[in-house]
């Protein structure tokens, strides 16, 4: 979709170390000389920011999952406009921590049946994928102490609990086979070096 530059997203549940692989890529990809420009979702754009805090602070029932999946769109439609878009059309390389999939898994599957809205409205307002997304997989009940052992004030979808991480894993597997063009599966279980090594040898092969 990119025309001159490459958008990379990563996905995976919560504490599977997208956060730490996306950060290292970037670094790793700027020390070669390409520009990056690293971003992650919800949020990317001031806009987008602000509407981060809205669905990620709060009590989990805060929102029901039809007007959270509006937010979310929102955030994302701010984002593109404003830091991915330009920044693809200057030939950079987009990192995203997260993007679409989370959407068609979080709102789509997990908090509500809504995998049929969620493609009508990004087909609608969004209208991109990614060129390759790094599935960072991952045991649910490591990947929530991880989490949980981070403590911030943006724990609203980490109290959805271990049941939601367990489905969100086979989730996303199963996505991964429905977008096997651009997925890429990287085993989050190793740690940290092993796991870098292996999405850039993946990332690579796409430049
Ligand atoms: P995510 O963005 O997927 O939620 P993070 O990158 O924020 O995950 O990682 C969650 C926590 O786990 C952080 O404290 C991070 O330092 C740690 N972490 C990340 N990757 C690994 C790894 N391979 N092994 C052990 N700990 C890790
Ligand atoms: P994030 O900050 O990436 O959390 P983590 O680092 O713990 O993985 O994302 C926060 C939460 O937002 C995460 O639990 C998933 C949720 N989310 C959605 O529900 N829908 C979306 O479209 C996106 C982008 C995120």
């Amino acid at each position: 979709m990119s025309g001159q530059g490459l958008f990379i997203s990563f996905e995976g549940i919560d504490g599977s170390g997208k956060s730490t692989q996306a950060r290292l890529l970037a670094d790793t990809l700027r020390a070669q000389g390409h520009e990056v420009v690293l971003t992650r979702e919800p949020g990317g754009s001031p806009g987008a920011e602000e509407i981060r805090a809205l669905v990620l602070q709060g009590d989990p029932d805060r929102w029901s999952a039809e007007t959270e999946l509006l937010l979310f769109m929102a955030a994302r439609r701010d984002h593109l406009e404003r830091t991915i878009r330009p920044a693809l059309a200057q030939g950079k390389i987009v990192i995203c921590d997260r993007f679409a999939d989370s959407s068609r898994m979080y709102q789509g599957l997990s908090r509500g049946d809504l995998r049929a809205q969620v493609d009508t409205l990004h087909a609608l307002m969004i209208g991109v994928e990614p060129d390759l997304t790094v599935l960072v997989d991952m045991d649910p009940a490591a990947g929530l102490s991880r989490a949980k052992s981070r403590a911030t004030v943006e724990e609203r979808f980490e109290d959805f609990g271990l049941e939601l991480q367990e489905k969100m894993r086979a989730g996303f597997l199963a996505l991964a086979q429905e977008f096997c063009d651009r997925f890429e599966i990287i085993d989050g279980n190793r740690d940290i070096d092993a796991v870098s090594l292996d999405i850039l040898t993946t990332v690579q092969a796409k430049l």
